[in-house]
C-alpha cells in the first residue's frame, strides 16, 4: 500500500505548475548563462534586425500564452506521450518543459532558436530548419513567426519537416501597432513593415501562410477580445492569435 502510493508520488509532475516549472527555468539559466557563460547567438537574413536584442531582454521571462498551443497538443488523439516535437522560438525552456509537464517525454521535444544556451535548443534558423524531411509528429511555433520577415519561407519549411498528418500550432500577439508606434513604445522598431507589407494578425493570414497543406483545423483562437499594446503603452492584458491545425497526408 505504502509503495504504491511512493511509486504514484514519484509519477506526479512538477513542471506542469508554472510558478515552479518558472522558477527552474530561472535557475537553469542562471547557471547555463552565467556561470557556464553558454549563451549562444545566430543571426538570420530572413529574422528582424531587432530580433536577438529584443529578446534577450526577456531571456528570463516565462510567458504562458503559449498554452494556446502546448494544451490542444496534449489532448489531440493523433499524438501521444511519445510524440517527436519541435518547438520553434522558445526563447528558453519554459515551452519545452510545459509540454514534458503535460506528460510529453524531454527526450522526443527539441526547441530551434536563434538564442540557446540549453543542450535542448539547437542554434538554428526557421527558415532552413536543420531536420530532415517529415522528422516531427507536432511542431509549434510560439510568438516567433512576428521575426520573421519571410513568413511564407518559414511556413514552407514548417511543412516539410511536419510528417504527413503531423499537427502544426502558431500563436502570435495580435496587435494594431505601426512602425511610429512601436517606435515611440520600445525606442525601435520591430517589424521591418516594409518588406511583410502588412503584419501577420489573424488566424487566416497564419492558415493562408500553409495553403492547401492545411487539413483540419482543431482550435482557432482569433483574439476575441481584440486588445492591443499601443503606443501609448503595454496593456496588461493584449490579446493573441493561435491556430492549431494538421497537415494534409500525401495524396
Ligand atoms: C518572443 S520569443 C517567444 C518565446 C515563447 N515561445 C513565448 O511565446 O513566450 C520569440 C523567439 O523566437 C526566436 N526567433 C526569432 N526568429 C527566429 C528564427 N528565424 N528562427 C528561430 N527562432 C527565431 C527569438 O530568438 C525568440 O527567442
Amino acid at each position: 500500500m505504502i509503495n504504491k502510493f511512493l511509486r504514484s508520488l514519484r509519477r506526479i509532475n512538477l513542471l506542469i505548475e508554472p510558478t515552479l516549472r518558472h522558477y527552474i527555468v530561472l535557475i537553469r539559466i542562471w547557471y547555463f548563462v552565467r556561470l557556464r557563460g553558454q549563451l549562444h547567438t545566430l543571426e538570420s537574413q530572413n529574422a528582424v534586425k531587432a530580433n536577438v536584442m529584443h529578446n534577450l531582454k526577456s531571456l528570463y521571462g516565462a510567458n504562458n500564452r503559449t498554452n494556446l498551443l502546448i494544451y490542444p497538443l496534449a489532448i489531440i488523439e493523433t499524438l501521444n506521450v511519445n510524440s517527436q516535437i519541435l518547438v520553434i522560438g522558445p526563447r528558453n525552456e519554459n515551452d519545452l518543459f510545459a509540454l514534458k509537464g503535460l506528460g510529453f517525454k524531454l527526450k522526443n521535444i527539441v526547441g530551434l532558436d536563434l538564442i540557446s544556451y540549453s543542450k535542448h535548443i539547437k542554434l538554428g534558423d526557421m527558415h532552413q530548419i536543420p531536420f530532415p524531411n517529415e522528422s516531427f509528429d507536432a511542431i509549434i511555433c510560439g510568438w516567433t513567426l512576428s521575426y520573421s520577415t519571410d513568413p511564407f519561407l518559414a511556413a514552407s519549411e514548417m511543412i516539410r519537416v511536419t510528417r504527413p498528418g503531423g499537427i502544426v500550432g502558431i500563436g502570435v500577439e495580435y496587435s494594431t501597432m505601426g512602425p511610429d508606434d512601436e517606435k515611440k513604445l520600445l525606442g525601435y522598431q520591430i517589424q521591418e513593415f516594409e518588406k511583410i507589407g502588412a503584419r501577420v494578425n489573424s488566424t487566416a493570414q497564419i492558415l493562408a501562410l500553409f495553403k492547401d497543406k492545411v487539413d483540419h483545423v482543431y482550435f482557432n483562437h482569433d483574439a476575441p477580445r481584440g486588445v492591443s499594446h499601443s503606443s501609448s503603452g503595454l496593456v496588461e492584458n493584449v490579446s493573441n492569435v493561435a491556430v492549431v491545425f494538421s497537415i494534409k497526408e500525401r495524396s
